[in-house]
């Protein structure tokens, strides 16, 4: 009975809804890497059977550089869907994370809506809570129980102003959470991420996340699903609907916010996502400076055809990350790092 659901359970099904039927894209902003292009090689001096994509990410092994981001998880089809696309990520080697594990800490009976340890038991798995909860009655000990939940090797608080903004039922006050970030960073035995959902992040505020004790930064940056456009189509009235539509472009390219962080924090281990689309986007990010490549949306898309489609996604992308390093002579993702790059870079820095 939908009347009966409660608010954070239906706003999970809206979301997931939402993302698989509407129209969810910025609409003029892009990623900025398709304005990044790399020097060829046109005479690699390598085998492409030996180009080698394993990397190491806060002491974890990954087969390949690549993250499925943060969704879902605290209703059925949401569970579904992540336990698809975690058994998808420990065929190929990338990690993973869930989404947000509020509603399992506010009831723990939806705690076994977020498992995915018996379908993915090697793969680098990411705890998720919302930043602002530390302003909101959560502390160090709810960040706990998420990570011990599912067996996580790290949490990921998540940033998302904009989006909280733009829901009626948000959280709205974010003063005060740098330090209860702080807080969190020292007391954990695991490392602790933080994130934004698509909106990137800042040299300023990278700056800052460093200095609060991140042990590394998930940019989640503009030019893939834009939150202002998902929330415009769960707007209940004619000003919020209006409101959120006037965000819909809101929010620095990922291309930006991987340079930005980047030379603000040069050796914080950063994720590049919000926007990929292709495994020669993942090779950008990465010749930009990110140690992983984070899909959200596209892994959502495919993980609702199946397994097998989620599967095939992710081994494409791996197959065209790879293609793009043959093309510059990079035989490691260290080779990549160096590889030359053309243009793109149009918004100034930091
Ligand atoms: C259905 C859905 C649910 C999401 N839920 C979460 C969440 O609970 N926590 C989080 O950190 N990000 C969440 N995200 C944001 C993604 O992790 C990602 O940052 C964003 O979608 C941009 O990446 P993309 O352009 O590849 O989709 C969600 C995204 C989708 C599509």
């Amino acid at each position: 009975m939908m009347d009966s659901m409660p608010t954070t359970q239906q706003r999970k099904d809206d979301h997931i809804r939402i993302n698989l039927e509407e129209p969810v894209r910025f609409r003029e902003v892009t990623t900025g890497l398709e304005r990044i292009r790399f020097v060829h090689n046109a005479l690699p001096e390598l085998d492409l059977d030996a180009v080698e994509t394993r990397t190491r990410f806060l002491g974890h092994r990954l087969r390949v550089p690549l993250l499925i981001s943060s969704m879902m998880g605290g209703v059925e089809r949401g569970w579904e869907l992540t336990r698809v696309l975690a058994t998808a990520a420990q065929e190929v080697g990338c990690a993973i994370g869930v989404g947000s594990q509020r509603a399992a800490i506010e009831d723990p009976s939806r705690a076994r809506l977020y498992q995915v340890r018996d379908v993915a038991p090697d793969v680098l798995l990411f705890a998720n809570l919302g930043a602002v909860q530390l302003l909101n009655g959560f502390g160090v000990e709810e960040c706990r129980l998420a990570v011990a939940m599912i067996g996580a090797d790290a949490l990921v608080l998540h940033l998302n102003p904009m989006q909280e903004a733009l829901q009626p039922e948000g959280n709205h006050d974010f003063a005060g959470l740098l330090g209860r970030i702080a807080d969190v960073c020292a007391a954990m035995e695991t490392p602790v991420l933080a994130k934004e959902v698509g909106f990137g992040i800042s040299g300023d505020v990278a700056r800052q996340l460093a200095d609060a004790g991140v042990a590394a930064i998930d940019v989640g940056g503009a030019g893939g699903t834009s939150w202002s456009a998902v929330e415009h189509h769960r707007a209940g009235d004619e000003r919020a609907r209006r409101v959120s539509e006037t965000f819909i472009d809101w929010g620095t390219p990922t291309a930006t916010s991987v340079r930005m962080v980047r030379q603000a924090a040069p050796g914080l281990p950063m994720i590049a996502s919000g926007g990929l689309r292709t495994g020669l986007d993942a090779a950008k990010a990465i010749a930009l400076g990110a140690d992983l490549a984070g899909f959200a949306g596209p892994m959502l898309r495919a993980a609702a055809q199946g397994e097998m489609a989620a599967i095939d996604l992710l081994v494409t992308i791996r197959e065209e990350l790879r293609v793009a390093m043959f093309g510059t002579g990079a035989a490691t993702l260290t080779d990549l790092r160096q590889a030359r790059l053309l243009g793109g870079d149009d918004h100034g820095c930091c």
